[in-house]
């Protein structure tokens, strides 16, 4: 154990530096600060300041600085380590066991501090000096604007092995080198470590610079070079912007952790100010419990590709032992090859927004997870999900909230693999339930059909290979014709498996437009979809195709064209996961029949069926979706 900055800074935090003060010196209260004469010279009219806010005093008189700390080794006289212990048992706090290294270090972390925050200013200083144009003009590209860049502190390292060094040099090089700003090489000559990069300063929640990011101007490798760890600087236990992002949750009522500086950056020019970012690593413990000391349930937005979502996974599982009631994460994934920043410059704040809405409990995204992970065409696949799930719930150190998860995962397990309920249950693509196919149940929406309906052009032409052509263009031609309810289905409608590619970018396209326009109405999608090259195809989707779907017809209810659109939405979706499991069991009922695996067959062919009556009722103009 060592004395870290964080110990040091939560010290500070907890002291009343005037009440310290106050016990060998007189104050007066001044506005907002106390004065005093100054202890440190000798003087007849007072200008020593303390300042509780910041939590340091200052002599205008002789230019005596510093924090509780320094005021108890420069006043009292006290070594560094006495003044701490003095400071932590009237503040309550354990002091970690002495590390004499660990103290000097902490000692010198005030000049650091002064280094690094000159740093930051040069910085600035180059981006708008001469050398700095083509990072100017790099950030414009990204419409990145004034302010953006001033909150952030955004600046400039020349690529110069020597400049900042020169500017700095007052410090000496081996300060510069333990701040991070220098590399020291065995017998080289210490130099400059940012060079030629847009340079993000890495604030601590005081607002101090306490390390960098530097992103390469275009492209080159590595993207982005950050500062080492150093005694300022404790990358776990950091999070960039932390220091703004603190004030805007308070507004918002909530943080929300995301991947990357540039997002944090284009969200709060958005509007979205309580954004934070790790700095390149997994979340860790100690990062997480600072998120909850800002809201109770941060969310966390990452990427929808491989590694994001395993970021999120890990994330979960970190946290898991230490959720309690009002201490939770949730999840929100971004569309496949797109961070916030993609979102908020195509989009604006909506298209964040709504995807914020939809971000998922932690419960959801750990039971999603494990069901993904690996089939379950066996006994010993399906006990193994269940044991996955308990031993996850078992890490959960608070007993009510573990006893919860244990129920919450049983129920869902179960649910799964329901046997005595007729109605199809089966839920593999998320969205689909067997009462909305409406088979039979209360004069439903079948009237007059029979079951045992022949299946239709549309049913017939989905394959295992995804969903054909046919059916394809009439959910987009749907879509087209109702461009309101993309939105509301968007994760069911991404999942759409649409085999001919065309078809496909149409509905990416959809998807985009969807989640760009506040309210999107068919003409405004049509000049989108235009914009992007796709106008043909668009045309193509107006033209009648036959099929007499309500949402289709151009005299039918909007309310209800929009409900059976869904509902062939879901369906769609459903069927082709139902054929992939039928066809499972049915592979391994051929190698050892048993009970269980005939009754699982009925069950989804049950499903099957139903999936197929929806669609079938929905293709020749019924509706297929409840209107009560
Ligand atoms: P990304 O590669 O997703 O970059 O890295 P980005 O945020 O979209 O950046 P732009 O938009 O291309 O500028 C996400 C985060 O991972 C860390 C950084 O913290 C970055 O913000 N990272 C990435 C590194 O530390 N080093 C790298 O080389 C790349
Ligand atoms: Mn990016």
């Amino acid at each position: 154990m060592s004395l870290s900055p964080q110990f040091l800074d939560e010290l500070r935090s907890r002291t009343l530096l005037s009440a310290l003060v106050g016990k060998s010196v007189k104050l007066e209260r001044a506005g907002r600060e106390f004065r005093a004469c100054c202890p440190f010279h000798n003087e007849k009219t007072p200008s020593f300041y303390v300042n509780d806010d910041k939590a340091f005093y200052h002599c205008f008189g002789c230019g005596a600085h510093g924090d509780a700390i320094r005021f108890l080794t420069e006043h009292k006289g006290l070594p560094f380590m006495d003044a701490v212990k003095e400071l932590a048992a009237a503040a309550g706090m354990d002091v970690p066991a002495a590390d004499p290294r660990a103290a000097e270090k902490a000692e010198r972390a005030s000049g650091l501090h002064e280094a690094m925050a000159e740093a930051a200013a040069w910085f600035v200083e180059q981006l708008h000096g001469i050398a700095g144009a083509e990072a100017r003009d790099y950030l414009r590209k990204r419409g990145v604007d004034a302010a953006a860049q001033a909150a952030f502190g955004i600046g400039f390292a020349p690529d110069s092995r020597g400049k900042l060094k020169a500017a700095l040099s007052r410090f000496g090089d081996d300060k510069l080198v333990e701040a991070g700003l220098l590399i020291s090489v065995e017998d080289k000559e210490p130099y400059d470590r940012f060079r030629g990069r847009l340079m993000i300063p890495i604030r601590d929640a005081r607002g101090r610079a306490i390390a960098f990011g530097g992103r390469i101007i275009g492209q080159g490798e590595p993207k982005y070079l950050n500062s080492p760890e150093t005694p300022l600087f404790d990358k776990g236990r950091t999070l960039f912007n932390l220091d703004k992002a603190a004030a805007a949750t308070r507004k918002a009522g909530r943080v929300i952790v995301v991947e990357g500086y540039m997002d944090v950056i284009a969200m709060a020019q958005a509007g979205i100010g309580e954004a934070v970012a790790p700095l390149g690593t997994a979340l860790t413990e100690g990062q997480i419990e600072r998120l909850w000391r800002l809201a109770e349930t941060p969310i966390l937005c990452f990427d929808g590709d491989a590694a994001g979502q395993k970021a999120a996974i890990r994330a979960a599982l970190r946290a898991l032992p230490m959720i309690e009631p009002g201490r939770t994460l949730r999840f929100a994934t971004l569309p496949p090859g797109q961070d916030p920043d993609d979102l908020v410059r195509n989009g604006g704040r909506t298209a964040l927004e709504t995807l914020l809405e939809g971000a998922e409990p932690l419960v959801e995204r750990l039971w999603k997870y494990e069901l993904a992970a690996a089939p379950l065409d066996t006994p010993e696949a399906r006990a193994g999900l269940r044991k996955r799930l308990a031993d996850h719930a078992a890490t959960i150190r608070h007993g009510d909230v573990r006893g919860q998860y244990l129920a919450d995962f049983r129920r869902r397990f179960d649910a799964l693999y329901e046997r005595t309920s007729p109605a199809p249950r089966f839920q593999p693509g998320g969205g689909w339930r067997g009462g909305q196919a409406g088979r039979g149940g209360r004069g439903g929406p079948f009237r007059g059909k029979p079951p045992e309906a022949p299946p239709s052009a549309v049913t017939r032409s989905i394959g295992n290979g995804g969903l054909g052509p046919l059916e394809s263009r009439a959910v987009l031609a749907g879509m087209l014709r109702h461009p309101q309810i993309i939105a509301h289905h968007a994760e069911t409608i991404a999942a759409l498996p649409i085999a001919d590619e065309k078809l496909a970018r149409i509905r990416d396209a959809m998807l985009d437009a969807a989640f760009a326009a506040e309210t999107l109405d068919s003409d405004t999608l049509g000049t989108i979809l235009g914009q992007v090259g796709l106008a043909g195809a668009m045309e193509a989707l107006r033209a009648p195709n036959g099929l007499a779907f309500s949402f289709l017809r151009g005299n039918a209810d909007a309310g209800r064209a929009r409900r059976d659109l869904a509902a062939a939405i879901e369906a769609l979706a459903a069927r082709p996961e139902l054929d992939a499991a039928l066809a499972a069991v049915t592979a391994r009922l051929m190698a050892s029949p048993d009970e269980a695996g005939f009754a699982e067959q009925r069950r989804l062919r049950a499903a099957r069926d139903a999936a197929d009556q929806a669609l079938a009722s929905l293709a020749a103009g019924e509706s297929g979706a409840d209107s009560n």
